[in-house]
């Protein structure tokens, strides 16, 4: 770095900056300057424009999320800061290395779009595979597996192969995989993908688990919903350029709209409230009661499912007791469960 500012940062170390000793001098994780990548074809004509003169930055202990639609250059961003791929121009440093200089690998995990794993071996052996990889010593491997497995779920088919796994099963394995050498910097290539909203909820936990501890986290996907809800800061790219960048909470914030939420109110107190509003030159858009997620709904139907096997929930009401319909079924009577 060669700017005034890391000059100062250099001399006092950032107190922000990530927990690793030997953390960057200028106190950012990673940071592109101008990064372009084109592919090109065997000829070596142009073929794809990637990514067009990209510059980011990303800060120790923050989730950074890069948003964008198919073919956007999420991960040729990911690949290019993992030195996987070389840039056609501009650069990437990571840990204030350059993404060429493979030892910075040793503090990154990375969850690639589509695992390549051993699918003959279990999740265990898997693990303990990548472990050997970063030269862990066998207990160190062992707590590590554990805790891991543990971590992601997967107490329960730990010995099994990953051949019988379900796609959603792989990709937890895939995040064990990625944080097997306790990385400072974790690359998730869309996490959620192949998750059901449970395993997705579980992954954001996660994730937001990483970022208690420390760790910083660059994710990208286009599950706007999931990068709504982990997401400090994010970076918006459209065929290969960058068209926003900012916190989640400033982009999304609608200005000029007021929100009040209160409980228990009468008819009448919400027509007095909406008077008020008039009075005072505004426009009254709704008085009206919030809608969850899909999310939450879908949530708290497993939630009471697990709870109280056997209930159907009708909408918008409690869970009817399990009696009459396990009755029913048990009884042989023909007519569906729950009607
Ligand atoms: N190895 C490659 N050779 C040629 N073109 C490529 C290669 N990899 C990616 N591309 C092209 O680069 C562009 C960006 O691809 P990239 O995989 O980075 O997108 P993405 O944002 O990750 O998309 P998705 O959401 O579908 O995963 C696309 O037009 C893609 O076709
Ligand atoms: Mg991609």
């Amino acid at each position: 770095m060669d700017t005034d500012s890391t000059a100062v940062a250099e001399t006092e170390p950032d107190a922000s900056a990530g927990t690793s000793p030997d953390d960057s001098a200028s106190g950012i994780v990673i940071e592109s300057r101008n990064l372009s990548k084109i592919y090109r074809d065997f000829w070596g004509r142009k073929k794809v424009h990637a990514l067009k003169s990209l510059d980011i930055e990303v800060r120790p202990g923050e989730i950074f999320g890069l948003l964008g639609p198919n073919g956007s250059g999420k991960s040729t961003t990911i690949k290019l800061i993992l030195g996987l791929l070389f840039p056609s121009s501009g650069r990437v440093l990571v840990f204030d290395k350059d993404a060429s200089e493979t030892s910075k690998n040793e503090r990154i995990g990375y969850l690639p779009e589509e695992s390549y794993l051993y699918k003959f071996l279990t999740a265990e052996e898997t693990l303990d595979f990548y472990g050997r990889l970063f030269d862990m010593s066998g207990a160190a491997r062992r707590k590590r597996v554990d805790e891991l497995i543990r971590l992601v779920g997967l107490q329960g088919a730990k010995h099994r192969q990953l051949r019988e796994y379900s796609k959603g099963m792989t990709r937890r394995v895939g995040l064990a995989q990625a944080l097997i050498n306790d990385p400072d910097l974790i690359l998730l290539d869309e996490p959620t993908t192949g998750l059901d909203p449970i395993g997705t909820r579980e992954m954001k936990d996660l994730i937001l688990a990483l970022r208690d501890q420390g760790k910083t986290v660059l994710l990208c996907s286009h599950q706007l919903a999931d990068v709504q809800d982990v997401c400090d800061r994010v970076a918006i790219l459209h065929q290969g350029e960058l068209k926003e960048l900012g916190r989640v909470s400033d982009l999304l914030k609608v200005q000029d709209v007021t929100e009040v939420h209160a409980e228990g109110l009468t008819e009448e107190a919400k027509n007095e409230i909406a008077e008020v509003i008039r009075r005072h030159g505004g426009s009254v858009k709704s008085i009206d009661n919030p809608t969850a997620t899909m999310e939450d709904l879908f949530l708290n139907i497993v939630r009471e499912s697990e709870a109280r096997p056997g209930a159907r929930r009708v909408s918008g009401s409690a869970p009817s007791e399990p009696s009459s319909d396990t009755q029913a079924n048990e009884s042989g009577n023909d007519t569906e469960a729950g009607q």
